[in-house]
């Protein structure tokens, strides 16, 4: 990829790139709590979106994507333009400007080995490896964490998705062998060591893709919001769903929608299984941690209502599989893929089994997807 990606560069624009990567990420447990304030556990993976970059000294940006196969040249001082893939770049420098920087004019090749669609946040791996880039190139001076924020605010007011900030987080903060506890209110974050040894992770893509902004997603945002209003008129210390017990929500649930109720009560448990898994794997207790993770999966189906049928068929396997101590459906939903902990001797059985019903059910194979927790955003050599 690099090599590609430095050749396409001279070959358009001439000498003297540099070359950037930020990952795409995985998520072990921790699901639609980072934009309700509560914890996640995601890590960054050995797929990467890779950028090579220059500053021109001229007024317009040259940006070609070799994925797409397409050269578009961009005023960023001008509108937004119309490829969806060049609104994140666009989205990252002007969230930049806005917090005072001046970035002046590149150009760019960029691509990567993140699967598009699945949930493995390629978009917030495009962003990330453009903020760290151009914060790289012209000195800018933001943190880590104002990059990630940089990048969530380019999906909020670029895209029209309304996320949390886990996926740039992880982009930015990954580390080898490592997964990120991270407090999404604080920003307070710890490195858990991951390595759970005779078990590895394997991602099974449903090949249903996604879509986010396709409302599903800002309506969960919303019915949380909702359930907080309603608790918080009565306990003004209830910000949001990660200060609100069971206790509270059931004390005031006749005052709230029965789907209100599901979704605020799903995200409450989930954060209790998120910190009781931390416990289990700070003992490297990974059958307890597989157990957190059939749990989440089965709240994300029922009570948050963000799955499909594909999903939990996956997911219905893994649980009558020996051998796969956990499983669950990762990301926003709606598709993508299901994160199944497996120990090494059950694995090719598992996935085969998994990609043959499959096929026979709904007529495609699901591809599998191995990873490997990694660096975060980085520069080259
Ligand atoms: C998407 C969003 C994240 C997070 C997850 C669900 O990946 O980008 O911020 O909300 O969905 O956990």
């Amino acid at each position: 990829m690099k090599e590609k990606l430095q050749e396409e560069f001279k070959r358009r624009f001439g000498d003297g790139a540099m070359l950037f990567a930020s990952p795409g990420r995985v998520n072990l447990i921790g699901e639609h709590t980072d934009y309700n304030l509560g914890f996640v556990l995601p890590g960054a993976i050995d797929k990467a979106i890779y950028v090579a970059i220059k500053p021109n000294g001229g007024k317009a940006c040259r940006l070609y994507s070799l994925d797409y196969d397409a050269q578009i040249e961009v005023d960023m001082a001008g509108p937004l333009p119309e490829p969806q893939w060049a609104r994140y770049i666009y989205g990252v420098v002007q969230e930049m400007q806005k917090r005072g920087a001046s970035v002046p004019a590149f150009d760019c090749v960029f691509g990567g080995d993140v699967p598009l669609g699945a949930g493995l946040s390629s978009s917030a791996a495009l962003e990330s490896v453009f903020g760290f880039a151009l914060n790289d190139i012209y000195d800018l001076g933001f943190e880590r964490k104002t990059l990630a924020q940089i990048g969530q605010m380019t999906e909020h007011n670029y895209v029209g998705v309304r996320c949390g900030i886990m996926d740039q987080f992880a982009s930015l903060f990954g580390r080898k062998g490592r997964v990120i506890r991270l407090d999404c209110r604080s920003l307070d974050y710890e490195l858990v060591p991951f390595d759970p040894e005779g078990c590895r992770l394997v991602l099974l893509d449903t090949m249903v893709k996604h879509s986010l902004a396709s409302s599903e997603y800002n309506v969960r945002r919303m019915q949380c919001e909702t359930g907080v209003a309603v608790v918080s008129r009565h306990i003004p210390s209830v910000r949001s769903l990660r200060d609100m017990t069971m206790d509270m929500l059931n004390t005031y649930k006749d005052e709230m929608d029965e789907v209100v109720y599901r979704r605020c009560s799903y995200v409450i448990n989930e954060n209790q299984r998120l910190l009781d898994g931390c416990k289990a794997l700070d003992r490297g207790d990974y059958a307890l941690f597989g157990q957190k993770m059939f749990g989440s999966h089965d709240g994300l189906s029922k009570e948050y209502e963000v799955s499909c049928d594909e999903l939990d068929f996956i997911a219905g396997i893994a649980h009558t599989t020996d051998g796969v101590l956990g499983a669950r459906m990762m990301g926003g939903g709606f598709g993508g893929c299901v994160i199944s902990l497996v120990q090494d001797a059950a694995y090719e059985a598992y996935v085969g089994d998994v990609k043959e019903r499959f096929a026979h059910r709904y007529g495609v194979t699901p591809r599998s997807i191995d990873v490997v927790i990694s660096d975060g955003a980085r520069r080259l050599e």
